[in-house]
């Protein structure tokens, strides 16, 4: 269901019920304030007439609207629109582009990595992405989002762009929607999940399909560490074992426990929307992670020396 056709639904519900909301109201008012008596038979009326079938008669009419909604809500997004794969972790989110940024129409389904011959496959996971914590999606085009969780039972949810899904262990659910308005948007975990579960939340950028498709090819490159001062960022990343749980690609760096850091210097966010990124709060986060975030897996790095500290924030940062 499109966001729009949500909206109007919304605002004739809300008419509904201011309506009779005034109803009662105006009802009460005039019970209370009038004296006289009243006909047995013609109270019987109003009480069964508004009491069971008018409310019967709206609730069956709603229920009726609600189901026959319910086969455009199952529908998969047309094939070709883009597919983002996001895991719940605690506390974080795994995003994964499987799909082509451009797709020509009439193709196969090439949402589904099974529907490729085999040949094809390997070039075409080559062709997605891992990404954390950061949605970019391309304006009013459908996007399908495949969820599910490494752990407890999460909920993914953009208000301003849709409803909410819950992220269940072993199982997969999708939400469908088409974002109308170029922004950013705040995503959120709406069920409860531990200690972080309010530091639990991503952001949601959209922009135009020219954008998305920059943003796209950028975020399929590996990472690129030539310059001198990254390399000894990437030597400290690498000696202080920060791999065996991070990856960043095109490096040794292959750890896939913990947030992809690829292009992490390129996202508004750090700790799953909890902080602003920039090297001060890369700086704050690698020594005081734990007060930062707590219960959060990450071991703290404090008692690191000051420059390796300063070194490995202006790496991060650089990996844009
Ligand atoms: Cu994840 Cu609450």
């Amino acid at each position: 269901m499109e966001a729009q056709q949500i909206s109007r639904l919304f605002y004739w519900m809300l008419g509904g019920a201011v309506v009779i909301w005034l109803i009662v109201i105006g009802l009460t008012v005039y019970a209370v304030t009038t004296k006289r008596d009243y006909d047995p038979n013609s109270m019987r009326r109003v009480i069964i007439g508004g009491g069971a079938v008018f409310p019967t008669v709206v609730l069956t009419g709603l229920l009726a609207y609600g189901l026959s909604m319910m086969p455009d809500l199952q529908r998969p997004a047309p094939s070709g629109s883009v597919t983002v794969h996001v895991s719940g972790v605690r506390w974080w989110w795994r995003v994964q582009y499987m799909t082509p940024s451009t797709v020509a129409k009439g193709e196969i389904d090439k949402t589904n990595l099974n529907n490729y011959p085999a040949s094809e496959r390997a070039a075409t996971r080559s062709n997605a992405f891992e990404a954390a914590n950061e949605i970019v999606l391309p304006v009013n085009e459908a996007v399908e989002f495949k969820l599910t969780s490494e752990d407890v039972v999460h909920s993914f949810w953009i208000p301003s762009l849709g409803g909410k899904m819950d992220m269940v262990p072993g199982r997969e659910t999708r939400l469908k929607l088409r974002p109308l308005e170029v922004g950013t948007y705040r995503g959120v975990c709406a069920e409860y999940c531990g200690e972080s579960h309010a530091q639990m939340a991503f952001v949601v950028k959209v922009v135009e399909r020219a954008e998305f498709d920059l943003w796209f090819e950028r975020q399929r490159q590996p990472a690129t560490v030539t310059e001198s001062r990254q390399a000894a960022g990437l030597n400290l990343f690498l000696a202080h074992g920060c791999n065996a749980c991070h990856t960043i690609r095109g490096t040794a760096a292959h750890g896939t426990l913990a947030p992809d850091l690829t292009h992490v210097g390129s996202r508004a966010t750090l700790a799953a929307g909890w902080l602003p990124n920039d090297r001060t709060h890369l700086y704050q986060w690698l020594k005081e992670t734990k007060s930062v975030k707590p219960g959060v897996e990450m071991p703290e790095f404090g008692s690191l020396a000051e420059e390796d500290l300063l070194l490995l924030a202006e790496f991060l940062e650089g990996l844009k």
